[in-house]
């Protein structure tokens, strides 16, 4: 890997030369939020979208999170980037506990962290294995908190999956690192926004693009058997964009013929999101 340009409390560096505290509640409890913004061409995608969720999770876990010294690091960091294409991941943390403590002090200084990576956006395929959605009531913070969504995602790799599409009370969540779409009877559906989904950047962008495109996009509560009858499943993040799902797993479920709508969505939705 090239050597990836970072920014550590307002230091920028190589990666591989930040330190961190062992007592930083980013390690010891996961006391975190992040983004990841996609650039194109050194145009970063939707950026003010994830400005404003960073700073709705900021705002939910009581963090202070500074707007302007995160929009200008993360600038920084894509003029910095080796390459035109890639991601700044980006994450704050509460801060330095003096002893570990599971009720931190008021008064501690939150740690800014990121670096930006050259990444190319090829198509990629999913094989997803479908599981029980075990995490926590507050999926729609984007915590760095992640033990049950690397948990099951490791899993399913072990199967020989490269994602998990999650389920609680028999009603689809979203995957472990994206959001979830499929076609039933020739509409789009994906699950409607609540607290066990995270509210996904390319999620948005997708239904508000299909719609202005004069296709319906439903969103509403719908169970395995629907996803199991869909003719196409897709996932959409701000690293995968918009990805085919060939198998879904454990139900043996091979979904791998051509489709129409989703041909001519994926045409709209590279439009939008390359911005070309
Ligand atoms: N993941 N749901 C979950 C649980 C996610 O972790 C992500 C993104 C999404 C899609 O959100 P967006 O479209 O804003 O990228 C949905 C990022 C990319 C990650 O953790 O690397």
């Amino acid at each position: 890997m090239n050597q990836v340009k970072a920014v550590f409390q307002g230091d920028f560096d190589l990666l591989e030369n930040i330190k961190i505290s062992p007592l930083s509640r980013g390690y010891t409890f996961s006391d975190g939020i992040y983004e990841v913004v996609p650039f194109h061409n050194n145009i970063p995608i939707a950026f003010d979208e994830h400005i404003i969720r960073f700073k709705k999770s900021a705002d939910a876990m009581n963090i202070a999170l500074d707007e302007a010294r995160v929009i200008d690091e993360m600038s920084q960091l894509i003029d910095m980037c080796d390459g035109n294409n890639g991601y700044v991941y980006y994450q704050i943390s509460r801060g330095i506990d003096e002893i570990r403590s599971h009720i931190h002090n008021s008064n501690l200084e939150p740690e800014y962290f990121g670096y930006s990576l050259n990444y190319d956006f090829e198509d990629k395929k999913f094989k997803v294995l479908l599981c029980e959605d075990i995490r926590w009531g507050r999926c729609d913070i984007k915590s760095t908190s992640l033990l049950a969504n690397t948990l099951m995602m490791n899993n399913a790799a072990s199967k020989g999956c490269n994602e998990i599409i999650m389920h609680k009370d028999g009603i689809i969540t979203e995957a472990g690192a994206s959001n979830v779409f499929f076609i039933i009877d020739n509409a789009i559906c994906t699950p409607s926004l609540n607290n066990n989904i995270l509210p996904g950047i390319t999620r948005d962008m997708s239904i508000k693009i299909f719609r202005k495109n004069n296709i319906n996009v439903f969103e509403d509560n719908f169970s395995i058997e629907q996803l199991l009858s869909a003719s196409k499943v897709w996932l959409t993040s701000s690293t995968k964009g918009m990805a085919e799902v060939t198998d879904v797993y454990s139900e043996n479920h091979s979904i791998k013929s051509e489709n129409f709508l989703f041909n001519k969505c994926e045409d709209i939705f590279r439009t939008a999101f390359f911005n070309d």
